[in-house]
């Protein structure tokens, strides 16, 4: 029997609404959308709208309340947890390195990986250099929560793990947002590596990571409610604009 391959297959929200434990209010209410092989879509919206939680449902963290999720046309409470986690990469701004060596941590993507492969993902996600510059290299134990690691380095070993992985769907949740300017260069070098010829589903409140996406979609208090390609929402009026325009003198989504 062969295993189908998802990988060429779409992600679909249906109907998906949601809250969290037994609380009552849903912090998703009937998101809707189609996310088709090897595009990019971008999520945004205000601070709480449900853009992480989103993210989290498509990569089976926890079960949808309402609706469902599917992958190649499967609902995703069907596929093991194991195939899915195979399908799907989840980059967040807080990914946890783990007590062990740079080695392991960067292994954790992929188990039976050589020693060959951990450099060459390390190298392409441009963590090689620092790494090497580390007493002990590789063999660096990370110590609680990345020890002595910047934010951004942390990240760029986190994206090795993702890339050794290299699962075809690829969720970026703010991955660029704590990180100094001098080190985003770095990392977003990092990014496009790891998101070559992939699905990618990415959280960004910068307007320049967002722009060039086939799809985006603006959140807002856990419903959808906006849809298009930058230039279809820039000609509207609504957050996206305000977004827009905002970014002229502020920053962020996290202004509006
Ligand atoms: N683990 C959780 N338990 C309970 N409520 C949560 C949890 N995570 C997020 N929320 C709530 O769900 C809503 C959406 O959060 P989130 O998806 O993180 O939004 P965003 O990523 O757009 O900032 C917020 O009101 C937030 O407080
Ligand atoms: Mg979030």
């Amino acid at each position: 029997m062969t295993t189908r391959n998802l990988s060429d297959e779409k992600v679909c929200l249906n109907q998906v609404s949601f809250s969290y434990g037994n609380q009552d209010e849903k912090v998703l209410k009937g998101v809707n959308f189609t996310i088709n092989p090897g595009t990019v879509t971008a999520l945004v919206g205000p601070s709480d709208s449900g853009k992480s939680t989103i993210a989290k449902l498509i990569a089976g963290f926890w079960d949808v309340t309402e609706g469902n999720i599917t992958l190649g046309g499967k609902d995703i409470k069907e596929i093991p947890l194991d195939q899915l986690n195979q399908e799907i990469a989840y980059v967040s701004q807080d990914n946890y390195l783990f007590d062990r060596t740079i080695r392991d941590n960067i292994r954790m993507g992929k188990l039976n990986a050589t020693d060959a492969e951990v450099e060459a993902v390390a190298k392409a996600a441009g963590c090689d250099g620092f790494i090497r510059k580390l007493d002990k290299g590789y063999d660096t134990i990370c110590g609680e929560g990345g020890g002595h690691l910047s934010g951004g380095e942390k990240q760029r070993i986190s994206i090795a793990r993702a890339m050794l992985k290299d699962a075809p769907i690829i969720i970026l949740d703010e991955a660029t947002a704590s990180v100094d300017p001098e080190n985003e260069a770095e990392l977003q070098k990092a990014i496009d590596a790891l998101t070559h010829n992939k699905t990618i589903i990415m959280i960004a409140h910068r307007l320049k990571t967002v722009r060039n996406a086939d799809q985006i979609l603006v959140l807002n208090g856990g419903k959808i409610t906006q849809r298009g390609t930058h230039e279809e929402l820039s000609a509207q009026s609504g957050l996206y604009a305000d977004f827009i325009h905002a970014r002229e003198e502020a920053a962020s989504w996290k202004l509006a």
